[in-house]
């Protein structure tokens, strides 16, 4: 099985960029080791603190913030990086050519029920003619991301990773220490029979997407023909992970239960990176009314409304929207 720094060479991938990802990926290893250990490592568990999108910290997502940050700066090639557990971009080498996204424990709710976790990560270009210290630097569309992926740590420890050829998953070999290539070709299926949605905020959702998701729990008798199952892991990393090993269509739709905060999953640390996997494999991503990787930021913290998974339940849930 092969490693991943020949896989990105094969590529073509820049070698500083390589690197980068690898340094990323060693801190994510170190992050699965204490995740493994749990209560062991005296990791779960909540801190006092809340973050800037006031929620709650609990101690893994403050360690896996730090340690990120630490490793990711120390590399010298990252101008700058904003991740979802800081309120300001933290600045690093003002040569530095690239500027590093990330979600550093992803669904940090499943912490202390032992189920899947993860952490999400995007890499940009960085702009020259910007200060290390400009926030600004980072509202580029999805599109110009020059690689994303996440790990899961689950019952195995997986990598999804993209460089815009291609997404493909590895697996971490816990005997030898690194990731190594176990599917070359992540494919989403266009057709799906399997959603994953917060089904408590129905009654919250807009018109579009309650009359979607009321056709589908239709079954056979409705206007889709078929019956549809349903999946809901409360972790994006692990929805999206089962998304691209056998399809289905995830959902975090816009709704009203909370009207200062419509929109729940952020676009920058979640949305963007995990559209990039998606769509590089096979499948799209969508707010229901435009695509994603098309949105240019105007906030580093923005959130947004996400539809992605298989190409054409994706599509077929954003024609629900085309009327209201
Ligand atoms: O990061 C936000 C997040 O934890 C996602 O990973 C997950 O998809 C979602 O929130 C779960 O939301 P809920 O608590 O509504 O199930
Ligand atoms: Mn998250």
């Amino acid at each position: 099985m092969r490693r991943i720094s020949p896989v990105l060479q094969q590529d073509g991938v820049d070698p500083d960029l390589i690197s980068l990802l690898k340094t990323i990926l060693a801190a994510c290893r170190e992050i699965a080791f204490r995740v493994s250990q749990g209560e062991l490592a005296g990791v779960l568990g909540s801190t006092l603190a809340e973050n800037v999108q006031g929620e709650t910290q609990k101690k893994l997502d403050v360690i896996a913030n730090e340690l990120l940050k630490e490793v990711i700066l120390e590399t010298g090639v990252v101008k700058a990086i904003s991740s979802e557990e800081e309120d300001t971009i933290v600045p690093g080498n003002p040569r530095g050519r690239f500027l590093v996204t990330f979600d550093p424990l992803d669904g940090s709710s499943n912490t202390d029920i032992n189920s899947l976790i993860g952490t999400i990560f995007s890499i940009l270009p960085a702009d020259a003619n910007k200060e290390a210290d400009d926030a600004s630097q980072f509202l580029q569309a999805g599109t110009a991301q020059l690689a994303a992926g996440y790990v899961l740590y689950g019952p195995s420890t997986m990598l999804a990773l993209t460089t815009g050829k291609g997404t493909r998953l590895y697996t971490l070999d816990k005997t030898y220490g690194g990731f190594l290539l176990t599917e070359e070709h992540a494919t989403i299926p266009k057709y799906t029979a399997e959603f994953a949605i917060n089904m408590s905020n129905q009654r919250y959702w807009q018109p579009a997407m309650q009359r979607y998701i009321a056709d589908l729990l239709q079954g056979k008798e409705g206007p889709r023909g078929k019956n549809y199952n349903m999946r809901w892991i409360a972790a994006m990393v692990g929805d999206v992970h089962r998304v691209l090993c056998r399809g289905g269509i995830f959902a975090y739709p816009r709704d009203m239960k909370d009207p200062t905060k419509p929109d729940k999953l952020r676009l920058m640390y979640e949305a963007n990176p995990m559209s990039f996997l998606v769509e590089q494999a096979g499948g799209a991503s969508s707010t229901g009314y435009e695509r994603i990787m098309d949105i240019v930021p105007t906030d580093i913290h923005q959130r947004v409304a996400v539809i992605l998974g298989s190409k054409h339940e994706v599509e077929t849930c954003v024609g629900y929207h085309k009327t209201n």
